[in-house]
């Protein structure tokens, strides 16, 4: 059965496809593309009733204004962060821009902890060197969390689970928001950033990318830092300056950065790149740190949050198709 209606899916891979054919009752007619949506693909969507993009497509006013000459009415993501767009043009074209809040929290709090123990207890080079009958322990040393201060900048959802996922290694929890949480002040203890930064010994970042949380890790704040800090940054690449982390690993001030997301990911993450040369040279020295540990924006990756995700995906669209509003629009 057939809705009638038509949606230009971008970003997408086999298994993005997977979840979506699954949840998508109404027939839904999703065409997938691979390309993300920005203003060399903008053209694609002509012909379509609705764009459904991800985390690094580019929706700035000029590709929303391309939308909405090619008749688009809705924008769907598949995410919860909206950084990448401009909903004050999304509004002026009178476009309907829905996100997925929340899919799974515990899915980017558990990829969290992987990073910290991960890097705490070097496995990735500890397994090379198994793998190479190198049963030798000498570089592997690594320190108890029990007895470690660990922060977390931001304690909405992401924050929230990470902290209780933290909560049973018996480390001293602090945290700082804007905007506290009775949920976050029974585990953890709320202090200023710079109190925060002064006494962690571990710092994880669960806040969105906004014009003010934009390179909130940069020279300065590393300097307030203590000796040898670990960072771990799985909510956006522009929070961290990537250049003062490098300076923080080459000066020692940072000795653990464990990343999920980078600033310029966009042209990198998602792909296999194995055949090329990486022209990133920020990123290819921050690869060549033995101390730093980094994923491809997988924090999200498990099946019950790609579930979530499609299923609020296909929700939102039915929604705006039926004349709905589903709860979770962020322009109207
Ligand atoms: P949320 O909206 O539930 O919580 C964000 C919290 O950050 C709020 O409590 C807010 O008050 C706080 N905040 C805002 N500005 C801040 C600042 N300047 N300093 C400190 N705290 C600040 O969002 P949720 O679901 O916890 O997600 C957090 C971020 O995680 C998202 O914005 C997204 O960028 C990232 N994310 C990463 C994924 C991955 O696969 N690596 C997947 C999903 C989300």
């Amino acid at each position: 059965m057939s809705s009638g209606y038509r949606v230009a899916v971008f970003s997408t891979k086999p298994y993005d496809q997977r979840f979506l054919n699954a949840v998508n009752q109404q027939g839904v007619e999703l065409c997938y593309f691979e390309e993300r949506l920005r203003e060399e693909t903008v053209k694609l969507t002509e012909g379509f009733d609705a764009v459904s993009c991800f985390v690094n497509d580019i929706v700035d006013a000029h590709v929303m204004q391309q939308l909405a000459t090619n008749g688009i009415k809705v924008i769907a993501l598949r995410c919860a962060g909206f950084n990448n767009v401009d909903l004050d043009a999304a509004k002026a074209c009178g476009i309907r821009v829905c996100n997925v809040p929340s899919y799974s929290p515990e899915s980017v709090a558990e990829h969290t902890l992987a990073l910290m123990f991960a890097l705490n207890r070097k496995i990735t080079r500890a397994n090379s060197r198994v793998h190479e009958h190198n049963f030798e322990l000498e570089g592997l040393l690594g320190f108890n969390f029990a007895k470690a201060t660990i922060g977390i900048i931001g304690t909405g959802k992401i924050g929230l689970a990470t902290l209780r996922a933290l909560k049973g290694l018996g480390a001293e929890l602090l945290c700082y928001d804007p905007y506290p949480s009775d949920a976050a002040a029974q585990l953890a203890t709320y202090v200023d950033l710079d109190t925060l930064y002064r006494r962690s010994n571990v710092i994880s970042l669960h806040c969105p990318l906004t014009s003010d949380s934009y390179h909130l890790i940069d020279d300065d704040s590393i300097a307030k830092m203590q000796d040898n800090v670990m960072i771990i940054n799985t909510s956006r690449g522009g929070l961290v300056n990537a250049q003062a982390a490098l300076n923080g690993l080459k000066s020692g001030k940072i000795g653990y950065l464990g990343l999920d997301v980078y600033e310029l990911e966009g042209d990198i993450f998602f792909r296999d790149l194995s055949d090329h040369v990486l022209n990133d040279d920020v990123f290819a020295l921050l690869l060549s740190y033995p101390n730093v540990l980094i994923t491809g924006h997988q924090g999200y990756f498990t099946k019950e949050a790609l579930e979530q995700i499609a299923a609020t995906t296909l929700t939102n669209l039915e929604h705006f198709f039926n004349g709905e509003l589903s709860g979770n629009e962020l322009v109207e």
